[in-house]
């Protein structure tokens, strides 16, 4: 039996085959014509363990991480301009963590100050020495501090104080243990300032730090997110609560990860568009 919530479904609890015309789904006492059925596509959602191995039989079958990371920061950057509706006088503080997670975050960072925001990038912990794109964030002029030189954070307060947006890149899939330290802090202060200031947008990239991929469990601390942008496919901690309440509204963007490297995953969202196209039209006046 599945435990998942009721926007979530498994390929199974559909019957394991597809409806014929007239045949009831659960729930449902009409299906549409198959071709309508067929037309709008349930979004896959996956597991973190799912996500890495995607990842890794596309790095496998050629495309090069390099490539996978530019190609995702920049979905970031261009999506952060969307929901942004303008860049001009944006100042927008990326947060960015260890692992790939911030390094898409300095790849949005990058393009979002060439397209004409202000962006300052905040390093929760140390990057390789020779990080590509660190490399790139200092040579094209952005202030970059460093937690590790930051006497009680008062920097990173500086900064925060005159942001418009926050973009946190701190962890996503590779979280592995509660929040401690900076990491705790600096979505603490986030989280206040926040509650203060309404005005302050923040996006979290792949998943609001904080948040457990799979189970949707969050530390206290998690980052309240207005928007999720995640990376070729949602998790399922995105669905689940409490990670729902903390992840905003969810976006979802190609990284350039076949489709076909997701098939054999079964758990898919419904949402307003694929509901739309089972049920029945009613009469405005039906009950
Ligand atoms: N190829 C790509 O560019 C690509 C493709 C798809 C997705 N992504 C992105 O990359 C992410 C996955 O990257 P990733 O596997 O490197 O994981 P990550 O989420 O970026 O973080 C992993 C790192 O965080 C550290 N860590 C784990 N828990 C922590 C905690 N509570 N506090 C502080 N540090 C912690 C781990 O190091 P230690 O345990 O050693 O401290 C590890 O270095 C995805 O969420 C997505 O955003 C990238």
């Amino acid at each position: 039996m599945s435990c998942l919530p009721p926007h979530l479904l498994a390929r199974d609890s559909l019957g394991g085959h597809d409806p014929k015309v007239g045949e009831a789904l659960p729930g449902l006492t009409v299906v549409p014509d198959i071709a309508t059925l067929k037309s709008v596509k349930m979004m896959k959602v996956v597991t973190a363990e799912q996500m890495r191995w995607i990842d890794r039989e596309c790095i496998r079958r050629g495309t090069p991480a390099q490539v996978l990371m530019e190609k995702a920061g920049k979905a970031v950057a261009e999506e952060t301009r969307r929901l942004l509706g303008t860049l001009e006088k944006q100042q927008i503080l990326v947060l960015v963590g260890p692992g790939n997670n911030g390094g898409d975050g300095l790849v949005a960072a990058r393009h979002l100050h060439d397209w004409g925001a202000g962006v300052s990038v905040y390093l929760c912990s140390e990057r390789a020495a020779d990080d590509a794109n660190l490399e790139l964030v200092r040579q094209h002029g952005m202030t970059c501090a460093e937690a590790a030189q930051d006497k009680n954070l008062e920097e990173f307060d500086a900064l925060l104080a005159s942001s418009s947006c926050v973009i946190d890149a701190l962890l996503g899939t590779g979280k592995l243990r509660p929040l401690e330290g900076v990491f705790r802090q600096v979505l603490a202060k986030v989280n206040e300032a926040k509650t203060k200031n309404k005005g302050l947008r923040t996006i979290a990239v792949d998943l609001p730090s904080g948040l457990d991929a799979d189970s949707g469990a969050v530390d206290p601390d998690c980052l309240y997110a207005d928007s999720t942008i995640t990376l070729a496919l949602p998790k399922l901690g995105l669905f689940t609560f409490p990670g729902a309440e903390r992840a905003g509204k969810v976006t979802t963007v190609d990284i350039g990860i076949p489709d076909y490297l997701a098939d054999e995953v079964t758990t898919e969202l419904i949402d307003a568009d694929w509901a739309g196209s089972v049920l029945p039209s009613r009469p405005l006046g039906g009950e």
